[in-house]
């Protein structure tokens, strides 16, 4: 994959809650897993659409920490698509020049999910075309709590001064913090939630909520998207002269 010319403007950071699925196979009289299957394609699509765009950054909301609440067929189908997935792609990326990493919890995963997982993280550690978060057992609140009982150890271990815990620190316990924070954040199937997605993180960034189900969200509808960023005016709470 080759960078094209930036969009003017253009986001930087765009991330993703993939929504619509298991509405896309319904209405086809088709399993969930159908959607999920035909949702995993798109990745691939909206992944190499980013480098045309001069999005550098994308995270992709994969399997949030309240999803587990799903049918154990439709959580184990899922799990096993991640698998097919990082196995089937993982060569692909590497030589694309897109260097993954995953967010979340992985002490709820399967062992052999996680050596998958590892293992991608460490063969495209040396890329830098484009940057993939894929978001795993990952939930906002999940990742503040996680983050403030590492930030407590290192206070009771004398590692850290309590006064010294403002808005600059607390990032660098996150899952994210070698990420700069989304510009734009993209929900499709006409839901406009949030749903517990990098809630620190997207404090400034610009939502977009489209109608569109994911696993038919094209590049043509993602181009249109980061393009439509661009004419938009962030002032990050002060006022333009
Ligand atoms: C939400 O649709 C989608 C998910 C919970 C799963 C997202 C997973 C993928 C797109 C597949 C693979 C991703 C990667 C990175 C390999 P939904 O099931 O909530 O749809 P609904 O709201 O119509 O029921």
């Amino acid at each position: 994959m080759k960078p094209g010319p930036p969009c003017r403007n253009g986001p930087s950071h765009v991330a993703i809650i993939m929504d619509g699925n298991g509405r896309w196979a319904q209405a086809r009289g088709r399993p969930r897993l159908y959607g999920h299957n035909a949702g995993a394609r798109r990745v691939r699509e909206i992944v190499e659409t980013c480098p045309e765009l001069g999005v550098k950054y994308l995270t992709v909301f994969a399997f949030s920490t309240e999803n587990w609440k799903r049918t154990q067929t439709e959580v184990a189908g899922l799990m096993s698509l991640f698998r097919r997935y990082i196995t089937r792609e993982a060569r692909v990326l590497r030589d694309q020049g897109v260097r993954v990493r995953f967010i979340g919890d992985r002490l709820r995963l399967d062992k052999k999910l996680v050596t998958l997982m590892d293992e991608l993280e460490e063969i495209t550690a040396n890329n830098d075309l484009l940057h993939l978060t894929v978001a795993l057992n990952y939930g906002s609140r999940d990742e503040v709590a996680r983050a403030t009982q590492r930030l407590a150890r290192d206070v009771a271990a004398g590692r850290l001064n309590p006064d010294d815990v403002n808005e600059e620190t607390l990032p660098k316990y996150l899952d994210t913090y070698v990420l700069p924070d989304p510009d734009l954040v993209i929900r499709t199937s006409g839901e406009a939630r949030i749903s517990n997605f990098l809630l620190w993180q997207s404090a400034y960034a610009e939502y977009e909520f489209v109608d569109t189900l994911w696993p038919d969200f094209n590049r043509d509808l993602f181009a249109r998207v980061v393009r439509a960023y661009g004419r938009r005016e962030r002032r990050f709470g002060a006022v333009t002269a």
